[in-house]
């Protein structure tokens, strides 16, 4: 790893305009920027800066402020770049939003600084594209936003040469759905009947009702920290980013995380997000799954992310598939958000109008089918070692793995499967894909079929589930599973028991955590894919308080695969 100091924060001596003082701008911008010497209005950045869309030569560099004052992205031995603040109307806040900032259940305190019955201010996007740059290689850089007295310090490293035979790892995570209201709430934590003397896939009843030791927002805090600590070249993300992708507040909750007063793990990770089925949900304005709802989700998952194009018919298709190499590695990521509406049997969201809220078909034949075969073709082709990545788990056992239908999960359908998305299990054998990063069921599980390995990578943040329907478990979907994935199936629900003394949890269960992955060159032409799920362990004291302390541990579940070339 090329990367040897974490990013910081410090205070700027001064918040005056530099106009004119500026070397190699990349543009220059008539509309914010006060006259030089003049103080430049107060500034707040609402979301710290974070890298998108790293290629060999080049990246791109994000982030957002409350006013339209241009910002310089400083990049040691590179030079200087003024932004372009753009106004993002697509960033703004509904009543019930503006009410729950001021309400008395805002327990994370998130915009405790906006004046009273206000909403906070729309938000400028700065994006400036850094060019020319070395491959694999390692920046410093600064943005020094004027009227703000945060100066942001962090790095960048740009990708390896398309299939450069470098070492990557990369971790993935799925479903940390942010929240406000994931402060104090602690999610159900059920433990496996193995104990018992039952089935390891069940649920031990007496945990029916059991919460998980910390909240939401601390463990997946805590998860994050862990992730930094593995300094990975870039974080996957299955899908599931937020609670409701139409709601400021989730996606204010994201960056807090992610590039904000909580981490800046994004600041010098690039991330490469899926969409899952919370990033087409819910409006302040608009409904759940209706097509106003999807249309303004993605209006704000399109001002966030710049990824690389697919070139679909419809410009709505932009960011929901693409494909990215990264040295020796090429990931795919799908849309599973939604199937075809005529047969329940081939669509992942019975709610979603995939016409009416242009959101692509992913079945046999669709545009986006055809991109995928063609791009995974190439890939082979080229000798890349291949990871998909899609929100819908094929292969799982948790409640979404039950078969696609509208007639309830009591009768074991359910109306979000992912078993749709099998139909694509024959494109990544046929094309030589090593792993498939998926989610949705909120748990940890894996299988392997015919030579691809599939995880559910779903413990980021939010749900801890286990195997069938939490908490009863009546039925657990595992007959569902071809016989090899059957033979091959591993949970952190099943399969790392809990070991307690007493009150006090000593190991095993299921926490928060993420899957990371290692691409090492292996002989003259080989590859090494070592895959491990980590996690961040709660520390307790006997009597079974928390101590607030984590130990980053990893599962008893290393994955090795040797991908010939
Ligand atoms: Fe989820
Ligand atoms: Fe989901």
């Amino acid at each position: 790893m090329k990367k040897t100091a974490l990013a910081s924060l410090i205070v700027a001596a001064s918040s005056l305009w530099l106009a004119g003082c500026l070397d190699g701008s990349s543009s220059s911008n008539d509309n914010a920027a006060p006259a030089p010497g003049e103080t430049a209005p107060d500034t707040r950045v609402r979301v710290l800066p974070y890298l998108q869309n790293p290629t060999d030569t080049a990246i791109s560099v994000i982030w957002f402020t409350d006013t339209d004052v241009a910002g310089e992205l400083v990049v040691d031995g590179v030079g200087s770049f003024t932004s372009e603040p753009e106004l993002v109307e697509a960033l703004g806040y509904g009543d019930s939003e503006v009410e729950y900032i001021h309400g008395e259940r805002n327990f994370g305190g998130i915009h405790a600084d906006v004046a009273a019955g206000q909403a906070p201010a729309l938000p400028y996007r700065h994006v400036v594209r850094v060019e020319g740059l070395s491959a694999a290689t390692t920046y410093e850089y600064q943005v020094r936003q004027p009227g703000s007295e945060t100066l942001m310090e962090a790095q960048f490293t740009t990708a390896p040469a398309v299939g450069e035979r470098a070492s990557i790892r990369f971790l993935a995570m799925s479903d940390m759905e942010t929240e406000p209201e994931s402060t104090e709430k602690n999610v159900a934590w059920g433990a496996s009947a193995l104990m018992i003397g039952g089935d390891k896939l069940e649920t031990d009843p007496a945990t029916y009702d059991r919460l998980y030791p910390v909240d939401q927002t601390t463990g997946y805090r805590a998860n994050i920290q862990y992730a930094m600590e593995r300094q990975p070249d870039f974080w996957a993300i299955a899908g599931d980013l937020v609670e409701k992708g139409g709601r400021q507040l989730d996606w204010d909750e994201f960056w807090r995380h992610a590039a904000g007063e909580w981490s800046d793990f994004a600041s010098s990770t690039p991330i490469f997000p899926a969409l899952g089925n919370h990033e087409n949900y819910w409006h302040p304005e608009g409904g759940s799954y209706t097509p106003p709802a999807v249309m303004r989700s993605y209006d704000k998952w399109n001002s966030y992310w710049e990824l690389p194009r697919n070139y679909g018919t419809d410009e709505r298709y932009e960011k929901r598939y693409y494909r990215v190499d990264y040295g020796p590695v090429t990931l795919i990521t799908l849309d599973s958000s939604n199937g075809d509406d005529s047969d329940p049997l081939k669509d992942t969201n019975l709610a979603i109008d995939g016409v009416q809220s242009r959101v692509p078909d992913f079945n046999r034949g669709s545009e986006q089918w055809n991109w995928a075969v063609s791009e995974l073709a190439d890939a082979q082709a080229k000798g890349q070692v291949i990871f998909v990545q899609f929100h819908h788990m094929p292969f799982g056992t948790g409640v979404h793995s039950l078969p696609s239908g509208s007639a309830g999960i009591p009768n074991n359908e359910d109306n979000q499967s992912g078993q749709p998305m099998r139909i694509y299990h024959e494109l990544f054998e046929r094309y030589g894909v090593t792993a498939v990063l998926a989610g949705h069921d909120e748990l940890l599980e894996y299988v392997q079929l015919d030579g691809v390995h599939y995880w559910d990578v779903g413990f980021a943040g939010d749900g801890l589930r286990g195997p069938g329907y939490a908490p009863t478990t009546d039925y657990v979907p595992f007959d569902q599973l071809p016989t090899e994935a059957q033979e091959t199936h591993w949970s952190a629900h099943g399969d790392a028991p809990e070991i307690w003394n007493g009150n006090q949890l000593i190991d095993g269960g299921k926490h928060y955590g993420f899957l990371e992955v290692e691409v090492r060159p292996a002989g003259s032409h080989d590859y090494e894919v070592i895959m491990t799920p980590r996690y961040v362990f709660p520390l307790m004291d006997e009597q079974g308080e928390v101590t607030g302390e984590f130990a980053h541990r990893q599962y008893n579940k290393v994955v090795r695969v040797q991908v010939q070339r």
